[in-house]
This record gives C-alpha cells, structure tokens and sequence, in this order.
C-alpha cells in the first residue's frame, strides 16, 4: 500500500520478438489494472543476463520494451515503466534474499530445470537464483498484487515463502504479494499447435504472431493455422484450434465467445480465419505506428527513462534501507 493504493508489481523480459499472447495475455491488461493500482511495470533486463545475450541488441531491444509499454497504453507519467537495471536495489535486495533462500526450494523450480537443460552450455548459478531475484523485484516494492501467467507461479509461490520467512525473523518487514486474480488476459495458444502456449521461442515462425508482423504476415498465418476436420465452428475443448481463433478474436473485439459463435454460425473456417486476422491487425496496426512515433521522439523517453528510474528508486531505497537496518548492516553516516 502507498497512501490507500494497492500496489502492484510486473516485468517483462526484453528477450525474443513479443507475440500477440504477450500482449493480450499480460500487456492489454496491463493497460486496465493501472487505473486501480499503483503500477511498477519493469524491463527485467537482469534477469535476461541468465542466458547469453548480445549487448547492442539486449540494449535495443529494452528501448524497444519500454517503447511498447506505452504504445500499448500505459501512461508513463502514472505507472512507473523503468529498467530493472536502473535500480540498484534490485541486485542489493537479492542478494539478501539469497541468504534467506534454500537451494531445496530452488532445486524445485521447474523453470529451471527447463532453462537448464536448454541452455546445457551455461546453467550459471545466475540462471539458478533467478527466481531470487525475482522475489526482490516484487519485495523492493511492498507490492500487494502480481499478475503473473500460470508459468511463474511458482516463483510467486517462493517469493512468498522467503517474505513469510523473512517477516517471522525480523518483523513485518515485506508485504505479502498475492497473485492477480481477476479477469485473466486471454490465453493464446500457438496457431501450429493449439495445445501449446503462444511463445516467442518456437522455432516455427508460424506458431506465432509477433507483434511487428504486417498485415499480410498476419494474414498468412492465421490462413494456416491448424484447426480440425469438424466443419464447424465451436467453442469447445475437442475442437482446440477453432477455439483458439475465436479467443484471440473475442479478446481483440471485447465480445464473448457466444456472440461470437453466433456470427459465424454457418461459416467455414477460411471466414472466420479472415476475420481473426483483420481484428488482430486492427489491433496491432495503431501499437505498431505508436512505436514507431516513439522511436522518433528520443528526448521524450529519455525523460521517462531517467524521472521513473528516480521514482522506482525512491520506492526501492525506503525498503532497502529498512532491511538492512533490521538485519544488522550498520546504519550509513550522512
Ligand atoms: N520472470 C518473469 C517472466 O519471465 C518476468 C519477471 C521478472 C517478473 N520479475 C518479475 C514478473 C516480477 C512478475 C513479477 O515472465
């Protein structure tokens, strides 16, 4: 809480080409929740650290992250978009929550054991405490709320346990962020196989939509998305890719799964494919030319760049300095 608002807290690795999963799961409503709370929005680009990445383009594609975030909706004079690696207090908190983490609770992370065995040539113990870091992220800034998909909950899970544990030690010292539960952002599911998250890691670029695809990628896509022999447009757990369809469309029309099987009653796939795409490009076009506005107007986000930077900091150092305090660091002479 700061005054009477909750806070919440949320990240967003800069890493891979962002989908439309990424944007109607987690960034659309994104948009919604910073009415209600007190928003920090981070670029985790520390936690993009954990696999090898290039420096010209980890730093490229951050901007670009940041660019989107307010492409997208989000007013950066009211939530607070910055870069993780702008506040110091990141790296300072989790290194304490690291003394206060077992390597049996890491040891079950499955996250991990699945970037482990993809990335076989460098499981650094970075990769290993990311879920660490992770809970300082949250932790540093007192958050109520984290809206978090299905795939990080367990390291919500683990960042509770380590606050919880942390508390009984030495007071209440961190609030206990709950999951976000409400009206979830859409699950999009990846258009080769609908049984399968959307992700920005298949290697088939035709499970994805990224969100710089053009028109006609987007067309072409969603022509050869795998749907069914069924013949019939449904919204039921036998038909997965027809269902898929038609969540991205509701999910780009704001209109319901029964409105929408209503419209097409009758149709053929091909038509309810052509629609799907123009409601997603319809979307996407004004995000797309958002950005590219924004990547004109360099003084501008460099201003959002460095005020955020200072108020995420602000927030971050009045937690700090209250951890270190109670655990023993002797106080700092002003
Ligand atoms: N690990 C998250 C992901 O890859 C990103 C993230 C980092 C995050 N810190 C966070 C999400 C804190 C929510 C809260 O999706």
């Amino acid at each position: 809480m700061i005054g009477d608002t909750k806070v919440l807290f949320s990240g967003m690795q800069a890493t891979g080409n962002l989908t439309l999963g990424n944007y109607l799961g987690a960034l659309k409503n994104w948009v919604n929740l910073s009415e209600e709370y007190l928003c920090f929005y981070s670029v985790v680009d520390m936690h993009s650290i954990t696999v090898r990445q290039d420096p010209a383009e980890l730093r490229k594609r951050a901007r670009n992250l940041l660019h989107l975030y307010i492409a997208a909706g989000l007013d950066p004079e009211k939530a607070c978009i910055y870069f993780q690696s702008h506040v110091s207090g990141h790296a300072e908190l989790a290194w304490i929550l690291n003394c206060f983490t077992y390597m049996g609770e890491l040891n079950r992370m499955t996250q991990f054991k699945d970037k482990a065995a993809k990335h076989s040539d460098n499981i650094n113990a970075g990769l290993y405490t990311y879920p660490v870091l992770m809970a300082a992220d949250i932790l540093l800034y007192q958050a109520d709320v984290v809206p978090v998909g299905a795939d990080q909950m367990q390291h919500l899970e683990i960042t509770r346990d380590i606050a919880q544990r942390f508390n009984k030690i030495y007071g209440d010292v961190f609030t206990i962020p709950e999951p976000f539960v409400g009206k979830a952002g859409a699950r999009v599911m990846s258009l080769q196989n609908p049984e399968k998250k959307m992700s920005k890691s298949d290697e088939n670029p035709n499970a994805s939509i990224y969100l710089t695809d053009d028109p006609d990628t987007i067309v072409r896509k969603f022509k050869r998305a795998v749907t069914d022999s069924e013949g019939v447009i449904a919204y039921r757990d036998e038909q997965p890719g027809v269902r898929n369809l038609l969540d991205i469309y509701c999910a780009c029309t704001d209109k319901t799964p029964e409105e929408a099987v209503k419209e097409f009653a009758g149709q053929g796939y091909g038509t309810l494919k052509a629609a799907v795409a123009e409601s997603v490009v319809s979307v996407l076009r004004p995000i797309q030319d958002r950005v590219k506005e924004l990547e004109k107007d360099k003084a501008y986000i460099d201003r959002i760049i460095k005020e955020n930077a200072e108020k995420a900091e602000y927030y971050a150092n009045k937690t700090l300095r209250k951890v270190k305090h109670k655990i023993g660091y002797p106080d700092r002479i002003r």
